[in-house]
């Protein structure tokens, strides 16, 4: 697949067939993304990656975790108060995932449902997880957020759908155990991975993006 049509092709899909991934793609994919550039070279990422048995010990996990009221916020994943236009863009794209759900607007409902579709992988059969060492800087959180790119975008290039999920954070508590990841390191998002289903409506969401202009300051 051109780039250009990866980039463009690439949505956070929601809905997923329980069709299975090969085992080889998911580790074609991470061969190809530790390419990715990273300041002074340092590749922070730490990856793990989730099928079978071992994905369905943490769906459950994370579920009794977020039925319990166990779910914690180790960091913002907004800043406080978050502002225009900011604040807009953000209700705005939950507004289509709730209506996607049939929901007119944010219920309490519907944010259970979404909170339970998220720690089910969106039924995709491939769940990742990124962690970073507890002691990097922004920098090396932006090193990530390139990697994930990445992974989305060679994801396209094989067919495959992804959505980047930064609510995996909120069980880093219990995911952490299950992967032998040692207690410190950060669970910055987890990814979901696999064929779209493409009948249903979570699986074709279309969030809007701001003209070049609106951020572009061009200088001559
Ligand atoms: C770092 C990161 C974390 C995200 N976390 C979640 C998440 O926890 N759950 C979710 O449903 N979507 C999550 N998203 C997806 C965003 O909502 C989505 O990228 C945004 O609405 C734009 O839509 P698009 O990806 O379909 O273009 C995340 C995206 C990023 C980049």
């Amino acid at each position: 697949m051109e780039l250009t049509e990866a980039i463009k092709s690439r949505r956070s899909v929601r809905a997923f067939t329980d069709r299975t991934v090969p085992a080889e793609w998911v580790r074609d994919i991470l061969d190809h993304a530790r390419l990715s550039a990273s300041g002074g070279n340092l590749q922070p990422w730490r990856v793990h990656v989730v099928t079978g048995e071992t994905r369905a010990r943490i769906v459950a996990a994370a579920l009794r975790a977020h039925e319990a009221g166990e779910t914690r916020n180790p960091f913002p994943v907004y800043p406080p108060g978050l502002w225009e236009p900011y604040r807009t863009r953000r209700r705005d794209a939950g507004t289509l995932r709730f209506q996607a759900l049939g929901e007119t607007g944010r219920t309490a409902e519907g944010t259970d449902h979404m909170a339970r579709l998220n720690y089910g992988f969106f039924g995709a059969p491939v769940g990742l997880f990124f962690f970073l060492e507890p002691r990097m800087e922004p920098s090396q959180w932006t090193d990530l957020g390139l990697f994930l790119q990445n992974v989305m975008l060679l994801c396209r290039d094989r067919g495959l759908s992804s959505c980047p999920q930064a609510v995996w954070s909120t069980v880093s508590h219990v995911v952490r155990p299950i992967l032998g990841e040692p207690e410190a390191n950060v669970l910055v998002a987890g990814m979901s991975v696999g064929f779209a289903d493409e009948d249903d409506p979570l699986a074709k969401l279309q969030t809007d993006r701001a003209d070049v202009d609106s951020f572009t300051t061009f200088h001559d």
